[in-house]
């Protein structure tokens, strides 16, 4: 189904481009913000006046006058020319309908080549160690991005980051050697591992001697040593294996898991283009990158002194080279900490001067970090040191009481079923509902509430949609889409509430393509807290199943569905799953 702008935009260009002889490529076609300004606005007459020679008000009258004339246009109702040159476009009535039928049933067209092969890296915690908020952030909002990219028909890889490789490594290997308990390891394999990590950071300011023996280890390793490649391989291995309770229970699925030091081999290759272009200096053994004053970016050492000594920005070229000669991507979304912004321009700029085919389209998604509010500590505290798995059950025990609470007759299993997709859903809207920018604070009441821009919100609104459908069974009202077939034209039939809510529901296309542009998806909590509220509005107004009239109650009928489909849809890309009963 194409998008209802551009439909007008077709309508619209070929109409002014027949009466001015010309091509135009700047006629944009805009959602209303406010009821009176129509369904659509274009500021075309305003912006083009000058080159056509006309007024503003003059083209607009053009306009109508030959719309006036057509007798094909069943789309637009009218065109009026408001304020200082701005169009405002009305629908048909009939259009509208025509198109929610379609909602759920049709795929979105969306008017970009979606053709593109999209890497997603996200996620990407570091073996050893444990995960953070920001691995949290960086999971979800990945997992999101994957999900819209999928949606709008683009080939997605996800891809799980792993930094599996520095010289870290030779002081655990110290640590596993000398105080291993071996019980902890097995049963909390990353917090003994951090323990092991810690300790030698205090014995080694004891005896420095050990950092010179961590050193010949992380040689040891780096040469390919057996004894220390298995060590290694157990630190991934143990790690993962708790990477994958997380994201189990978040049903968060990568296509791809590669760790830093699978890019290894690329190294010296990568490191050769950037000789071979002139974009390295060499001083003394060390490779640095200098930008351009106006770049404003740091130099970047690409290469130290020592022999195959590299660092973080040299795996992301040597990544993102392997992500173009083997992967064969066009497009590649990197969501990681703001911290590391300097990092990606770097990174970017420097493929940039690699040329093609190194200089494809890369975002850094970055977001700020979460401040989680007192009484949130404390109810995490109990659990000792703070682990990601512990934020996730925190989640649903808190959603748990609150549903107790709500509905207190139901099953125990199915109340805990309701929790965990509540809790989940509660975490994972809460991180993509904010400006991913700003640093946000988090409490359990907050994101838990029934009422306002969270989930529990969304997923009660589906519901409550789906308990008029059971209840219209129990009541045999007749349903399955037979309810608007016989209806065609019906150009009178929707009163304002019931317009409102269906025009809405004609933008949530334009919602994904706004959220994908700048791989926000905020845009779509947001779209979608405002057509619940309109919804529920509306439904708070006018009855359904006690509609007597017939086709009233099928257009409320019709609405309803409609909702539901479009909060389940955007749900789905949001990660989270929808209830039929709570
Ligand atoms: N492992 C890094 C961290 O924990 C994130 C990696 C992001 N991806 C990348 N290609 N650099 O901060």
């Amino acid at each position: 189904m194409q998008l209802v702008n551009i439909e007008i935009r077709n309508i619209l260009k070929k109409k002014i481009e027949n009466m001015f002889e010309r091509k135009f490529k700047n006629i944009d076609i805009q959602y209303s913000t406010k009821k009176e300004f129509g369904d659509f606005q274009t500021n075309f007459a305003l912006i083009n006046s000058e080159t056509i020679g006309k007024t503003p008000d003059e083209i607009g009258k053009m306009i109508i006058e030959s719309l006036e004339k057509d007798k094909e246009n069943d789309i637009i109702d009218k065109i009026e020319i408001a304020g200082p040159g701005f169009l405002n476009i009305f629908l048909k009535n009939s259009k509208i309908r025509k198109n929610l039928r379609k909602i759920g049933i049709e795929k979105y067209d969306f008017p970009i080549d979606t053709s593109k092969k999209v890497l997603v890296d996200y996620s990407s915690p570091n073996i050893g160690k444990r995960m953070h908020i920001g691995h949290l952030r960086s999971t979800i909002i990945g997992d999101s991005l994957k999900r819209i990219f999928e949606y709008m028909g683009f080939k997605v890889l996800g891809d799980n980051h792993l930094g599996d490789w520095g010289s870290r490594f030779g002081k655990l290997i110290i640590g596993y050697k000398k105080w291993l308990n071996i019980e902890e390891y097995e049963k909390n394999p990353i917090g003994e591992m951090e323990r092991l990590y810690v300790k030698f950071s205090e014995e080694a300011q004891l005896n420095p001697e050990l950092e010179v023996m961590a050193k010949e280890e992380w040689m040891k390793l780096k040469a390919g040593d057996e004894e220390n490649r298995k060590l290694w391989q157990s630190f991934v291995d143990h790690s993962f294996c708790e990477f994958k309770v997380f994201y189990r229970k978040m049903d968060i699925k990568f296509d791809y898991c590669i760790g830093e030091s699978f890019y290894n081999d690329i190294i010296p290759e990568t490191l050769k283009i950037l000789d071979e272009k002139k974009i390295t200096t060499n001083i003394d053994g060390e490779s640095k990158v200098f930008f351009k004053e106006e770049d404003k970016i740091e130099p970047c050492v690409v290469k130290k002194k020592a022999e195959n000594s590299y660092l973080y920005s040299t795996t992301d070229l040597a990544t993102l080279k392997y992500r173009k000669d083997i992967l064969k991507i066009d497009h590649s979304v990197y969501v990681a900490v703001e911290k590391q912004k300097e990092h990606f321009r770097q990174v970017f700029k420097i493929a940039e001067m690699m040329g093609k085919p190194y200089d494809y389209k890369k975002n850094h998604v970055w977001f700020g970090i979460i401040r989680f509010e007192d009484s949130v500590m404390l109810s995490l505290k109990k659990c000792g040191m703070i682990r990601l798995i512990d934020i996730l059950n925190q989640a649903i025990e808190e959603a748990k009481i609150v549903i107790d609470i709500k509905n207190p007759t139901f099953p125990e299993e199915e109340k805990m079923k309701i929790a965990e997709i509540v809790g989940l859903g509660a975490i994972k809207h809460f991180n993509l509902s904010q400006n991913r920018m700003s640093s946000i604070s988090f409490s359990w009441d907050k994101i838990l509430n029934f009422e306002g821009n969270t989930s529990p919100y969304l997923q009660y609104t589906y519901a409550r949609i789906m308990s008029i459908f059971r209840k219209m069974d129990e009541e045999s009202h007749e349903i399955n889409n037979t309810y608007d077939a016989e209806y065609n034209e019906l150009d009178d039939d929707f009163n304002e509430n019931e317009r409102e809510l269906a025009v809405k529901l004609l933008k949530f296309p334009n919602a994904i393509l706004k959220a994908y542009d700048l791989c926000k998806p905020n845009l779509i909590t947001d779209y979608l807290f405002e057509t619940a509220k309109i919804f529920n509005s509306f439904y708070a107004g006018e009855s359904i199943i006690r509609e007597e009239d017939k086709k009233k109650f099928n257009t409320r009928l019709l609405l309803a569905e409609k909702t539901a489909v479009t909060l389940k849809e955007g749900l789905s890309l949001l990660g989270i799953k929808v209830l039929e009963k709570m």
